[in-house]
């Protein structure tokens, strides 16, 4: 079986693109709450794997999706749901350009995460939990939404009103409320490495 996209019609297939760089396609997959710290993270990873392995990368995240292909979509169960089934269709197509992929969404449901993974390819998903204590992230609330959410002036908030299912044997995790962004990133890297991902 191959997840490749059309692969009788298109001459240029993902093994040709792949054969361009120096690194494997893959779509790391960054899970956590709220002010847990993903962004954060995935961009740290994303400049390192820039920089220092010359990788091919793109970063899918609330600014560049929630503001675009999403904006229809709000924070119900049902529109995250939606949110989440889109985030995975686009990151399949960016897997299979050959691009390391990285998403910093809540994905709170384990269900989406799972058709997720299935739908990139299952060796292809690194499931990155970024673990962080809802107090944590509830103390360093950097837009105010958990103040709010307490408030009862944001319905549906994650953590509060809403559910954040951890996953259950991620590829990583990440205690974000324990060591510095900088060895987060380090660890994606180093982990990246030990796969074969990156070269
Ligand atoms: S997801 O659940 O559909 O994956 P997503 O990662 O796109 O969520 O968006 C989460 C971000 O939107 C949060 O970091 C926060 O800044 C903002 N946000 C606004 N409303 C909510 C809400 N009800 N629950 C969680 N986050 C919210």
């Amino acid at each position: 079986m191959t997840w490749e996209i059309n692969p009788h019609q298109h001459l240029v297939r993902q093994v040709d693109r792949t054969a361009l760089n120096t690194h494997q396609p893959a779509c790391l997959w960054f899970t956590g709450l709220s002010g847990s710290g993903k962004s954060t993270i995935a961009n740290a990873v994303e400049l390192r794997l820039n920089r220092e392995f010359q990788a091919h990368t793109y970063l899918l995240d609330g600014d560049n999706v929630r503001n675009g292909l999403n904006k229809d979509l709000g924070f119900t169960l049902p529109d995250r749901v939606e949110n989440i089934r889109r985030l995975g269709e686009v990151a399949r197509l960016f897997v299979d350009a050959g691009l390391i992929v990285l998403t910093a969404f809540i994905s709170p449901l384990r269900a989406d995460r799972e058709r997720a993974r299935q739908i990139i390819h299952p060796g292809k998903f690194v499931e990155i939990y970024v673990e962080c204590p809802l107090e944590i992230c509830e103390q360093r609330d950097p837009k105010g939404l958990y103040q709010k959410a307490r408030q009862g002036l944001i319905p549906d908030f994650t953590g509060i009103s809403s559910p954040y299912e951890p996953p259950i044997s991620p590829e990583l995790i990440l205690h974000s409320g324990q060591f510095p962004v900088d060895d987060c990133a380090q660890m994606v890297t180093a982990y990246l490495i030990e796969q074969g991902i990156l070269g």
